[in-house]
């Protein structure tokens, strides 16, 4: 069955799998934030497929983004998902050493004496692969001839978002992360996540923390006063919130959302979740707004006055796929003192496991031998430019 515009993919395309892998060669896509990894030697590790990489916070300062997989004779590099390394990547089988600068072999034990120096040690490097950082936001990109130019117009057009979140005087940590294997096809979860007609019954606690205005298409008296008010707010915090849609030649959509009165953050009780505010809101008062970013292939990320809140997809077969959320905080903020992590981890936790639970469902569906395409509602336009975005980014 043909891709038509408008309609979710036939089955022969979820379950496409070079067409999968062929988009993560070509495009950059979400893999964390430099707060997942702060400190020199710390890793954090992700699977695509049969493939393991792992993200490295290098000697100089920099992230690198490697194959999991030693030079030598293979073996598994780093076991656990997150972590911090040796000052050398050193493997756990022959002990061969490499530099996380760059991947070059340093030592290799019970070979001959210079032979990581020789020409032959030099060959013997990891494979490494491309990552840019925006704004403290990580991409990477698997293919050999990554498209900087995509990545570099992308940056132009996130950075003024993140820049006050990227130059504030402190860093950043991980307060909490959670990974958890989905049984269902990733662009399903990819298109149930850029839609919102499932929320209002799927997801009644989430929606309390906003005006329906927000994600209805409607509007109100309420609602335009709540977004003017924002609005002058944020204007003269010099924040950026003009709200930047998917089009067809673009990846992302941004934008700043106020929250419902009453609510500092993206907390079901609308209590601040660290008391140690980030970024432009370091030295001032919380403000009720969230900025998120939606961008394709992978993600959704939230920023508030005190967190950051990322989420990644990645596929792991046809019918599987992996979600990495994790909870970014000031590099000072004290667990139990600033911030308690069930407090602060419950929003996402509750809704994506509300959102696991129709994935699965559609998934199963989507392998009926009576599954059809449905058709998306104007609502669903994301789900729309989604698909489109997908078999343009993937067309051989
Ligand atoms: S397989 Fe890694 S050192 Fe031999
Ligand atoms: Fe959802």
């Amino acid at each position: 069955m043909e891709y038509r515009s408008g309609y979710g993919f036939p089955a022969e395309i979820l379950a496409d799998r070079p067409r999968m892998e062929r988009l993560f060669d070509n495009k950059w896509f979400f893999v964390g934030m430099r707060g997942d990894i702060p400190n020199r030697r710390d890793y954090l590790k992700f699977s695509l497929f049969d493939e393991e990489y792992f993200l490295v916070h290098g000697q100089d300062g920099e992230i690198h983004g490697y194959v999991n997989r030693c030079a030598h004779q293979s073996a598994r590099l780093l076991n656990e998902d997150v972590g911090r390394c040796a000052a050398r990547i050193i493997c756990p089988n022959h002990q061969w050493a490499f530099d996380a600068n760059n991947g070059a072999l340093i030592h290799a034990p019970h070979m001959c004496e210079n032979f990581a120096k020789s020409e032959d040690g030099q060959t013997h490097r990891l494979d490494q692969i491309a990552i840019r950082e925006i704004g403290t936001m990580l991409f990477a990109c698997l293919g050999e001839n990554p498209n900087h130019n995509e990545i570099d117009r992308m940056a132009d057009l996130i950075a003024p978002y993140t820049a006050p979140f990227a130059s504030a005087a402190h860093g950043y940590k991980r307060a909490y992360h959670h990974r958890e294997i989905i049984d269902a096809n990733w662009l399903l979860v990819m298109i149930n996540n850029r839609e919102c007609c499932h929320c209002a019954q799927n997801h009644k606690r989430l929606l309390a923390l906003f005006d329906p205005s927000s994600f209805n298409g409607t509007t109100t008296p309420e609602y335009q006063a709540l977004i003017e008010a924002a609005k002058t707010r944020w204007d003269a915090q010099g924040l950026a919130w003009k709200e930047m849609p998917f089009d067809p030649d673009e990846n992302f959509r941004i934008a700043r959302y106020p929250l419902a009165p009453g609510f500092q953050s993206i907390t079901f009780d609308g209590r601040l979740a660290s008391q140690k505010l980030i970024g432009p809101f370091e030295n001032g008062k919380p403000d009720s707004s969230t900025l998120s970013f939606w961008l394709n292939p992978n993600c959704w990320v939230h920023f508030t006055s005190d967190h950051i809140a990322t989420n990644w997809v990645l596929p792991l077969s046809e019918n599987r796929c992996e979600l990495y959320t994790s909870w970014i905080v000031h590099a000072d903020a004290e667990e139990h003192e600033d911030y308690d992590p069930d407090h602060m981890k419950e929003v996402w936790l509750v809704t994506n496991e509300e959102d696991v639970g129709l994935c699965k469902s559609m998934s199963e569906g989507a392998s009926s031998r009576y599954y059809k395409p449905g058709p998306f509602s104007d609502s669903e336009q994301f789900c729309t430019q989604f698909c489109d975005w997908y078999m343009r980014a993937t067309e051989l």
